[in-house]
């Protein structure tokens, strides 16, 4: 009962506290009833403890709370993971993803890993960074008194204050405050965003933790860009949220954009990807079988696979899945599983969310967007309508969902996956079903749009989507350039 409970909340990416795990075992005895719980709730919790879990079984789903901040023991030593690449026919080959090699346990510790992970790969690319001069490990800081120095830390904290802002940094050696005068903030860094910090350490210390003033904040960031180009004179088209099974799937669009597939313009186009959400799911959102035209899962997959067999078959589809596919909802997300690929005929390649892909030399890094959300709670100029400021962000910090409690569920891995390790050419993202292409210091960013028009929800929240456009990037020009399918 025991593992069959822990195996079951591990694929829903959800951990369990031990007192929580003690009363379902001894006092429910049955897994079923939190299963059936768990799948009634639009927003499925992180962490189930055992305040969140009685009121879901004895009547009622609480809303999940938030998990109490990791201490300062966060940091525990992991060993490297050799990174493994895949090599696929036709020029792709996925660099990077999650699939196969997902070693996320049903423990709180497991987040120690991923936050050690994420810290020792971007203190790699930030200690190189000539303006952080004299980087010095946190828990010496203190022996630094009247020093000027550089330390590298994870945002723990973030409070403003009558003359600016107190920041609080940690690494492995230890905490520190970093005071910032509003004149040398001129931009505040996200929670659990990794940072370097050049500053002051003063002479005389107050308080218990050691202290800095702030001078100079820099982030991981990518460097200038020039895009690699392709020799082969090849185009990649890029969708997203397609919600097969919804009442709003645009269907005439979809086919105008297959009757242009086989149009002379579209020659040069031999890769579709499809960046998530590719059918509506079910029990996603509370009532949500009221806008299902297919309410079963697998039969939704199915008319997805029509569909893409109606794309020609010169062209490859590579496929991520969102928050509304069939895989765990926690990121990073694997590519789908057998029972759902064997639906499918043909050239599809499967991969995870995030992905990086590498299709004849250029690399693409291609990521649902679940965390755009995030964004649009705590970046000001981020909106649905228009998210680039969203994803540059995830670029300068490099880190795809930076802000663990937040909306967006992040399992616990032994590497962080959502750490762009490598700099991209093209970097694109959907889920919020407007369609934007930018420039990020020579990156081409794209947030692909949607196939469904207006959803009930979205009109009670006042949001036009922009659906039925398709980006073309030429990877042996680098252009990008827009086709519109829907009226
Ligand atoms: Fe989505």
């Amino acid at each position: 009962m025991k593992d069959a409970l822990i195996e079951f909340l591990s694929e829903k990416g959800v951990l369990i506290t031990p007192e929580a795990l003690d009363y379902v075992e001894k006092d429910v005895g049955d897994v079923g009833k939190l299963r059936s719980a768990l799948s009634s709730m639009d927003k499925i919790p992180r962490i189930l403890g055992i305040d969140m879990i009685r009121p879901m079984i004895e009547g009622g789903a609480a809303e999940a709370p938030l998990p109490d901040p990791p201490g300062e023991d966060r940091f525990i030593k992991v060993p490297e993971i050799p990174v493994k690449i895949d090599v696929l026919p036709g020029g792709i080959r996925i660099i990077r993803d999650v699939t196969g090699k997902s070693r996320s346990t049903a423990k709180v510790e497991s987040f120690l890993s991923t936050f050690r992970d994420r810290y020792s790969r971007l203190h790699r690319v930030l200690r190189s960074k000539p303006h952080l001069k004299y980087v010095r490990r946190i828990g010496e800081a203190a022996k630094k008194k009247g020093e000027e120095i550089s330390v590298i830390g994870m945002v723990r904290d973030v409070k403003e204050t009558g003359k600016g802002f107190m920041i609080s940094l940690e690494d492995p050696s230890g905490s520190i405050e970093v005071f910032f005068s509003r004149e040398n903030l001129k931009e505040r860094p996200l929670l659990d965003e990794v940072v370097g910090v050049f500053g002051r350490i003063p002479i005389s210390e107050r308080g218990k933790a050691p202290r800095m003033f702030g001078k100079r904040i820099v982030w991981p960031d990518v460097p200038p860009h020039k895009m690699r180009l392709s020799d082969e004179k090849v185009s990649v088209a890029f969708i997203s949220d397609l919600h097969v099974g919804s009442e709003t799937f645009l269907k005439d669009a979809w086919n105008s954009f297959i009757k242009w597939l086989e149009s002379p313009e579209a020659r040069d186009i031999a890769y579709i990807i499809i960046a998530g959400d590719v059918v509506d799911g079910i029990g996603i959102y509370p009532d949500q079988e009221e806008e299902l035209e297919i309410s079963d899962i697998y039969e939704q997959y199915a008319a997805l696979a029509k569909m893409v067999e109606e794309i020609p078959e010169r062209m490859t589809v590579i496929m991520i899945p969102g928050n509304h596919d069939f895989v765990r909802p926690a990121e990073p997300q694997p590519a789908f599983d057998d029972d759902i690929k064997k639906l499918f005929g043909g050239d599809i390649l499967f991969a995870g969310s995030p992905s990086l892909i590498e299709i004849h030399g250029v690399k693409i890094l291609a990521y649902h967007g679940t965390s755009i959300n995030d964004f649009i709670n705590v970046l000001p100029g981020v909106s649905y309508e228009d998210p680039s400021m969203a994803l540059i962000r995830m670029l300068k910090s490099r880190i795809l969902a930076p802000i663990y409690g937040g909306k967006t569920p992040l399992a616990p891995e032994k590497e962080d996956y959502m750490v762009i390790d490598e700099v991209p050419d093209i970097f694109v993202t959907g889920h919020v079903h407007s369609f934007v292409k930018s420039n990020y210091r020579g990156i081409r960013i794209i947030n692909a749009s949607t196939w469904q028009s207006q959803t009930k929800y979205q009109k009670m929240n006042n949001f036009k989507p922009d659906p039925g456009v398709v980006a073309i990037a030429e990877l042996h020009t680098g252009r990008i350039y827009e086709k519109r399918f829907y009226a």
